[in-house]
């Protein structure tokens, strides 16, 4: 007799625990929460046969950066998928491209396949927030496109609270935060420990200005979270945000070396790379002092990292070294995204080279042409990925720019012209 995981989706394993397992499993990769491999080491050990649990192993390992592993567990699924059901057979085959570098033809299998499972949560879960499929497309319109992937499915998933924290997640990145939080707060109700779920409600926070809401949460909430899950770092990231906004400089790097940096951290290598430049950029930007020793640190660890550019990384890739006055080591980085963008690697295109000449123009004092490299390519910067909250360190730039350069009021009157979102704006001699 065939089995149904927590979508009642059948599943093919006749063994009571390995199903238990695999729910398990599933529940904490979608909530970045618990213990993953555990969970899954329990459900093949009950069932070795089990095509969908190495599915997820492929998952959990793409998810945490290892790649050929990946690779190989999802190739095994698709192997003992041959005897399973149409659903699974599919569901083995996405993440087969998904872990051997089809990305886009991952995202369109993504699309059939939910448009005959919409509730293969697990299946989709790929193609969500702001640093999957869509969110690194590259697409100027992808954060709408994400939008209109979930909204026919909602009706499907009902209350769910995974459903919930993906589109509330969706709506909060086009101005709908009030909705999306409301959908998250609902979400939270059901699922207090989801990290994904509470980051969402930061991130719906953050656009409505409620800074001390969001500090006064995550002070409670994060203790309790494991250093080890994928969510650690960048969830510690919204805290110590929390923080600059507030004004409370003393907190900002305390907290960022002690559960942030790349000393202390084993989040995705992107997540502290590109959290802790954006931190340490944002906090210059507020008026605290530089700290070289973060910026050297940060350096080293994307030379290590991230030998090249690639999505989302390429845009912060050049501020430790900016910052550091290694123009050397700026030139360098500069000159490997024009060569990627244009030989189109990069989803941003050229972007991200102009964004870099924008902060280096930032460092030199030279504002107008930090405002002239960034005002031609406002509408294009969704393309790096990422989040309004993240891209705030391109908008704080420009912000920077203008103020410094004695133009208050042209910053100010950007600011009120944003009629769907209200974050505070931390800026040295603004408000
Ligand atoms: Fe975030």
């Amino acid at each position: 007799m065939l089995l149904k995981d927590r979508y009642d989706l059948q599943i093919s394993t006749s063994s009571d625990v390995a199903r238990q397992a695999y729910v398990e499993a599933v529940d904490a990769i979608l909530s970045a929460t618990g213990n993953v491999e555990n969970a899954l080491d329990r459900c093949i050990n009950a069932d070795p046969n089990f095509a969908l649990a190495y599915s997820a192993k492929a998952r959990i390992l793409q998810l945490k950066g290892k790649m050929p592993d990946a690779k190989q567990s999802a190739e095994k699924a698709v192997e003992l998928a041959a005897n399973a059901t149409d659903r699974e057979r599919q569901h083995a085959q996405i993440f087969q491209l998904l872990t051997s570098g089809q990305g886009p033809a991952g995202l369109e299998l993504i699309r059939k396949h939910v448009n005959e499972h919409p509730t293969d949560a697990f299946a989709l879960a790929p193609a969500c927030s702001v640093f999957g499929l869509i969110g690194f497309s590259g697409r100027v319109d992808r954060e709408n496109e994400q939008v209109e992937l979930l909204r026919p499915l909602a009706d499907a998933y009902g209350e769910d609270w995974w459903f919930a924290t993906v589109y509330g997640f969706a709506l909060v990145e086009v101005g709908e935060w009030v909705k999306g939080r409301a959908m998250v707060e609902n979400a939270l109700k059901q699922n207090p420990r989801s990290a994904h779920t509470a980051h969402v409600w930061a991130h719906a926070l953050y656009e409505a200005g409620e800074d001390k809401v969001v500090a006064d949460y995550l002070e409670k909430w994060l203790p309790d979270y494991s250093l080890d899950n994928y969510l650690s770092c960048h969830c510690w990231w919204h805290f110590c945000l929390s923080k600059l906004m507030l004004g409370e400089h003393e907190n900002v790097l305390p907290i960022y070396e002690k559960y942030c940096s790349p000393k202390v951290s084993n989040s995705p290598s992107i997540n502290v790379f590109t959290d802790g430049a954006a931190l340490l950029w944002r906090s210059e930007l507020a008026g605290m002092d530089r700290s070289e020793e973060h910026w050297q640190e940060l350096l080293e660890f994307r030379k290590n990292s991230f030998p090249k550019p690639m999505v989302f990384v390429d845009a912060h890739g050049a501020l430790p070294s900016i910052a550091l006055n290694d123009q050397e080591d700026v030139n360098a980085w500069h000159d490997a995204l024009i060569e990627a963008g244009q030989k189109e690697k990069l989803p941003a295109g050229l972007v991200p080279a102009e964004l870099v000449k924008a902060f280096k123009s930032h460092a030199q004092k030279d504002w107008s042409s930090v405002i002239t490299t960034l005002e031609p390519i406002a509408d294009e910067v969704v393309r790096i990925g990422g989040s309004r909250a993240q891209r705030d360190l391109i908008q704080n730039t420009y912000l920077s720019a203008l103020i410094n350069d004695g133009r208050v009021e042209t910053a100010r009157s950007f600011l009120n012209k944003q009629h769907d979102r209200q974050p505070t704006v931390p800026l040295q001699n603004f408000n």
